[in-house]
């Protein structure tokens, strides 16, 4: 890989980092001030199936490298990524427009989730099943069940996590004994190859961890489709989740997709409190996390006090350069996206929306966004923004929350702010989400917790021991004793 701007990123194959000779590169622009973050490989078909014979071909021995040697690997990629994380977090900042502090905490938070993996895969173990707790079976019989790899794991990352949402897929794939091709999102590739060049100089044996770049809509049909994928692990928008899974019915999944994450208000809920995570789960990186506050659902009877508290909070909030120290809102990743946001906002202010407070556009930066008494027929109630825009929707009954909550076609997360555990329970029983936040933002961390969504945010379970789970099959074998 090169680390000038001029020349062109390479990928890592086979363990070394080549350079696509084909197509003109990409060019990848900054969100915060359209400089040039780097240019990067446009993959022809040839060298797209080089990088999968080299997964295919390290598979066996990576398969039969002992789990404790895996495990070193990765404690010295943790410790890499530590060492070079104000580098990775200064072209995160540029490339994606996260805010620095951001930035670093999720290279931070990646060596954590690598150590942790490795800490899991070492303590996971098969189990050993005796013939005679069935009927007609005998102690004789013994079966020895382990786990062993698919083979070679698709990992594809969206852009607004291009270190993090990378690493939890590679490290459960590495632990489970996988190999490894990663599509980073275009928009975060740069980023994305920083944290492999480190996983690299861990030593990792070559074929491994490969990566291929150029961009989705060019590429990803014909990677998701190869013959020698064997399990696709795919974060992003709902709409690619869905194409790759009509093109890949047979290959196994985990797609982490939208939400629409809901705070849900009742009238006995401490204001200040629900207000603060609110606000922090609505704006923070401009609303492009999947766990974003999306909607609020709000008891009619405390929904004034609610709004102008949220109002004070929002008006507090730093926009800006993610350069600079406290800014929360920074510019959209793109115009396309700053677009829809705004369309979006524009569609519910003519439906009669009520504008609290933002409302404003400077190039691809929107101010934070309150949009209040809502209605169920604005679209702004049901798509998925990715970006700083909130709306309120006013409900008479927790019935009534619940209800429109379960309407969304999403199942992410759901928030339920109330002092009556009694309550938050009977409602996070009743949504129909991956997870219940009760009195607090939707999040996906700690990074040990199972994170998924249910209808069209998703399939299968992310979090350490459920992905290294995901992406091994169990393997019996069994002994048949004949009695002496
Ligand atoms: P995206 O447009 O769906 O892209 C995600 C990844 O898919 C990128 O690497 C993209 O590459 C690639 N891709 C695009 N078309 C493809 C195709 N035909 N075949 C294979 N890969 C293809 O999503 P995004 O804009 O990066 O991320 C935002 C979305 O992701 C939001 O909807 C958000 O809710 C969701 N998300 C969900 C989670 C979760 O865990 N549930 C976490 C983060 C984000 P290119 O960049 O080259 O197009
Ligand atoms: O964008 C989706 C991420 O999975 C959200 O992660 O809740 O830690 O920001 P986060």
């Amino acid at each position: 890989m090169t680390n000038t701007e001029q020349k062109v990123y390479g990928n890592l194959i086979n363990g070394e980092w080549v350079v696509s000779q084909g197509s003109q590169p990409i060019e990848v622009r900054s969100p915060v001030d359209g400089s040039l973050v780097g240019r990067l490989s446009s993959m022809s078909q040839q060298e797209l199936d080089q990088a999968a014979a080299a997964a295919k071909g390290a598979r066996k021995a990576w398969a039969a490298c002992p789990v404790y040697q895996k495990a070193q690997y990765m404690y010295r990629a943790a410790d890499l990524l530590e060492q070079r994380a104000e580098e990775i977090a200064e072209c995160l900042v540029m490339e994606i427009a996260k805010d620095r502090k951001s930035a670093v905490s999720e290279v931070k938070r990646s060596a954590d989730l690598l150590r942790y993996t490795a800490d899991v895969g070492k303590s996971l173990h098969g189990e050993t099943i005796s013939g005679d707790s069935f009927p007609g079976g005998s102690r004789g019989k013994m079966s020895f069940v382990t786990r062993v790899p698919v083979g070679t794991v698709l990992a594809i990352s969206p852009f607004n996590y291009p270190v993090n949402l990378a690493i939890s897929k590679i490290g459960p794939a590495l632990m489970g004994g996988n190999t490894v091709i990663l599509k980073p999102a275009t928009q975060g590739a740069v980023s994305a190859l920083k944290m492999v060049e480190a996983m690299q100089d861990a030593g990792l044996p070559a074929g491994v961890l490969n990566t291929v770049t150029g961009l989705g809509s060019v590429i990803g049909d014909s990677i998701v489709t190869h013959k020698d994928v064997d399990f696709i692990n795919f974060t992003g928008s709902t709409e690619v989740g869905q194409h790759i899974s009509a093109l890949t019915a047979m290959t196994p999944v985990i797609m982490e997709l939208g939400g629409k994450d809901a705070a849900i208000v009742l009238e006995d809920a401490d204001l200040d409190f629900a207000a603060d995570n609110i606000v922090d789960g609505a704006y923070s990186y401009s609303g492009q996390r999947c766990t974003a506050v999306k909607r609020i659902l709000v008891l009619e009877q405390v929904a004034d006090a609610l709004v102008e508290k949220l109002k004070v909070r929002i008006e507090r909030l730093k926009t800006g350069d993610p350069r600079e120290a406290g800014v929360t809102v920074t510019p959209l990743v793109s115009t396309k996206s700053a677009d829809f946001v705004e369309n979006l906002m524009k569609d519910a202010l003519a439906k009669g929306a009520v504008l609290v407070t933002g409302g404003t556009r400077q190039g691809n930066l929107l101010a934070p966004t309150l949009l209040d008494h809502v209605t169920t027929g604005m679209d702004v109630a049901w798509v998925e923004p990715f970006g700083p825009v909130l709306p309120i929707i006013r409900v008479s009954s927790q019935q009534e929350a619940v209800e429109i909550a379960n309407r969304s076609e999403y199942g992410l997360q759901s928030s339920v702010f109330t002092n009556n555990l009694n309550k938050a329970y009977s409602i996070a029983a009743q949504l129909e989400v991956g997870t219940v936040q009760i009195n607090n933002k939707p999040e996906r961390g700690p990074d040990n917790f199972p994170f998924l969504g249910v209808k069209s945010s998703g399939m299968g379970t992310q979090g350490v021991r459920y992905s290294i789970e995901a992406m091994t099959r169990p393997k019996a074998v069994t002994i048949n004793l004949t009695e002496e």
